[in-house]
């Protein structure tokens, strides 16, 4: 019934809940302590902590004393910070060199303003308090121009003023629109901006909660259904830095193995080991690259988890190798549902050790999922965590490298999708119900199998893809957006997700290239695979009973212009490969939105439909049907099309051709971006590198990182960092190359330059040497010359 119009019969009318808020209340006292300062106010305690100049913590606690226990999340302790305290015209003042927090005494409300004085958060009619049903809020002033980034992983656009989020870890098969406010992440955190310098908000509370950025037009809110009210102010003031401060608490991505960064293709299910060996051996001969290949459920000999089906894949250790061996790795599908068998080794052993989720009472709890009924280990205990990691040798020992966690928000087939919330996990001694524990699971789930694998790897980077998280999975996992659908409409939601998601701190993102539910069709799955060759992470995924979706399931058209894409996922690997290593320096993401780079400019603040891969290359994908041409914002400077090399004027938005086999790409004038080759996988050797350099009249540099792609190695300086420059001046170009480290051998012998925009009689001074054996290309003008390696 719920899903006809008597949904909205009038008898149906729901009353408006409401429970009174309270507020904290005046100062009582206030007084400075070992970790920050104490301030007792009539109806509850707050404390106020440091972490750096630029990070405040703010904990308000109205039913018992503060705690300083962080969640899971964060793995950051507070730096010793010089802080000021002064008392103006009735306001306590704590102020480092970078934030100002001024509190009002009667009643308790906070401002606080960035270094230059820009408020960023006031707090005026209402600020902090609670309600009957113990849930915490705090409110805060907003300003008709400010912005909301960030959330995680949510349906609609990319500005999220006026939306109402909910944090709860949700398994959502159908539908992902914008009506669906929680997804398989939780992500408690946002970025704000205001008059073009940006701040951020970081709620860690692991209860259910609630972002409202739309009830009222001048004030935002955010509470959670229990616990305290655990926030932290980050000051910015650019959106970069919001980003660092955010990843400096909730910590960053390692850097993956690189074949983790090629073209991965999955189904629900290949079934059977020749479906597989088929598969590998299709992309092979047609020359479509590909770095790994998914098993989903079927592999398992009834859905158990680290086992496999003897009848439909007899010989995993050999099919494991023998793809490696092409350059294609295996990643399987594992679960957190152990089922109920008493003949099975995982169930004995989580019973007999103890290691299930339970009721406080004792007994288990156990949850349908597709193996029936089933148990689920209790990752908040090291010991579960633990056991769970090593267990991972049955992959390894096999040559596997890579894992997929599913269903870990946990999903249950039942009425809540989820599991009880009375369960009471272990918590290493330290109980909690999974009403608050929830939107951990995925996380530690994430932290047990990451550490695991790495363990057992002996060195080598493992990969690990999940669905569910919490703030700080990017410190384990790559996070694909799940069950999305063959829509055009799930097409064009996949970027404001992936963007925000890059500004939550989790930088390896992607959706289900072509879509994983409904049937895809040939254009649809050629505009996805344009996308998909600038996400993170670029899988395509589709379900039982859908068409196949392979890049050769439409003809040969579609093969043929999936192939290049998939080809150009592996030129560009060189540039991503370097934004991925910035990215597990600073928490910056690959793939970002343009307000990112340009918070001054209007037109960017809720753009949507395009994106930047790093700073200077913009990215503007089809998002239609029969379309081939579209709008594209261009901001401040000179851009060039990389297809056509037309050179444009920004600040303004322009109609650009996009025939079929076209994905409209632009880069910015001053920017030097390295390139690859076209490969069957990550496996084969770079034999050249190429430099496209777009110069200007001003001296711009890039970077170029490279490692061995596979070890640690690199965490102990084993890795070279390049630095290119060039200049522009009349008409001579300067251009320098410069290692800032050299701990490791790349293989590529030669350089490629391709200098574009270039005059016929421009001189080139590479490190000091007058180039001579250029090449110019007048219709392309461009200028080509090849060096060695020096
Ligand atoms: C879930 C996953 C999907 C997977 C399926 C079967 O729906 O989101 O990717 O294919 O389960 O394991």
């Amino acid at each position: 019934m719920e899903d006809t119009s008597f949904a909205i019969h009038p008898g149906n009318k729901k009353q408006i809940e409401g429970s009174p808020f309270h507020d904290i209340g005046n100062i009582i006292s206030f007084s400075s302590t070992e970790k920050g300062f104490s301030v007792e106010c009539e109806q509850a305690a707050v404390e106020i902590v440091f972490y750096s100049d630029e990070i405040v913590r703010i904990i308000m606690n109205p039913f018992e004393k503060p705690s300083f226990k962080t969640s899971f999340g964060v793995i950051a302790e507070p730096d010793e910070v010089k802080v000021s305290s002064e008392e103006h015209d009735g306001a306590i003042v704590l102020s480092t060199s970078k934030l100002v927090i001024k509190i009002m005494r009667e009643p308790f409300r906070l401002h606080v303003f960035d270094e230059e004085g820009n408020e960023i958060v006031r707090e005026t009619n209402k600020g902090m308090g609670f309600n009957e049903k113990k849930e915490v809020i705090c409110y805060k002033d907003m300003e008709i121009d400010d912005h909301f980034y960030g959330f995680g992983e949510k349906t609609s656009f990319l500005d999220k003023r006026g939306e109402k989020m909910t944090m709860w870890n949700s398994d959502v098969y159908a539908p992902h629109n914008p009506e669906i406010d929680a997804l398989y992440e939780s992500i408690p955190y946002f970025m704000a901006l205001r008059n073009g310098r940006a701040y951020g908000i970081f709620f860690d509370n692991t209860f259910k909660s609630v972002f409202d950025m739309k009830s009222h037009t001048d004030t935002y809110s955010f509470w959670a259904e229990g616990g305290q009210l655990d926030y932290y102010i980050l000051a910015g003031p650019t959106p970069g830095e919001v980003i660092s401060q955010y990843t400096s608490l909730t910590g960053r991505m390692k850097l993956p193995p690189k074949w983790a960064l090629g073209y991965h293709q999955s189904r629900y299910s290949y079934e059977s080991e020749q479906e597989v060996r088929e598969l590998a051996r299709n992309f092979i001969d047609k020359g479509i690259p590909i770095d790994a290949i998914y098993l989903d459920i079927h592999y398992m000999d009834g859905y158990r988890v680290f086992t496999f089906d003897k009848d439909r894949f007899p010989a995993p250790e050999k099919l494991i190798a023998d793809l490696k061996e092409a350059g294609i790795h295996v990643v399987p599908i594992v679960d957190p549902g152990v089922k109920e068998d008493p003949e099975y080794k995982i169930y004995q052993e989580g019973i007999t050790n103890d290691l299930f989720c339970k009721y406080m009472e004792g007994n288990l709890f156990f949850g349908e999922v597709w193996p029936g009924n089933s148990a689920f280990p209790d990752f908040t205990n090291t010991k579960v965590r633990n056991w769970w990691g090593k267990k991972h040798k049955f992959y390894t020992d096999m040559g596997i490298e890579g894992i997929w966690n599913d269903m870990n928000e946990p999903a249950v087939f039942n009425e809540t999708k989820t599991m009880d919330v009375k369960v009471m996990h272990g918590n290493d001694g330290d109980p909690k119900t999974h009403r608050e524990m929830h939107n951990l699971y995925g996380l530690l789930m994430g932290e047990s199998t990451y550490n695991g694998m790495k363990e057992l790897l002996n060195g080598n980077r493992p990969f690990l893809l999940t669905r569910a998280g919490y703030s700080g999975v990017q410190r384990y996992a790559a996070v694909w957006t799940g069950d999305n659908r063959s829509f055009w409409e799930h097409l064009a939601m996949a970027l404001p997700m992936v963007m925000n998601l890059g500004v939550s701190g989790v930088p390896f993102t992607g959706p289900d290239v072509g879509g994983f539910a409904h049937d895809t069709t040939g254009e649809l799955l050629i505009r996805w695979t344009q996308f998909g060759t600038f996400t993170p992470y670029f899988r395509n995924h589709s379900a039982l009973d859908t068409v196949r979706q392979e890049p050769w399931a439409f003809g040969e058209e579609v093969e043929a212009i999936t192939k290049k894409y998939i080809q150009q996922r592996y030129v560009w690997m060189p540039y991503l490969y370097t934004l991925f290593n910035e990215a597990s320096k600073t928490g910056s993401p690959v793939l970002r939105p343009l307000v990112m780079e340009y918070p001054n400019d209007e037109h960017t603040f809720n753009l949507s439909d395009q994106f930047l891969v790093g700073e200077n290359v913009l990215v503007a994908p089809i998002l239609s049907p029969s379309t081939f041409h579209r709008v594209v914002y261009l901001p401040e400077g000179n851009w060039i099309n990389y297809w056509t090399e037309e050179k444009i004027a920004g600040g303004k938005h322009v109609l650009v051709e996009a025939s079929l086999d076209t994905l409209p790409i632009f880069i910015k004038e001053g920017s030097i971006i390295p390139n690859g080759t076209v490969k069957q996988s990550t496996a084969v050797t770079e034999e050249k590198l190429t430099l496209h350099v777009y110069p200007a009249n001003e001296k711009t540099e890039c970077m170029l990182y490279e490692d061995d792609g596979k070890t640690f190695d690199y965490e102990n300086g084993k890795y070279t960092e390049t630095k290119i420059s060039c200049y522009l001046e009349g008409e001579s170009l300067t251009i320098n190359m410069e290692n800032s480290n050299e701990g490791f051998e790349p293989a590529w012998k030669e350089i490629e330059f391709q200098v574009h925009q270039a005059e016929e009689d421009l001189e080139i001074i590479l490190n000091g040497n007058q180039i001579g054996n250029t090449h110019f290309h007048p219709e392309e003008r461009k200028i080509t010359f090849t060096t060695n390696k020096s």
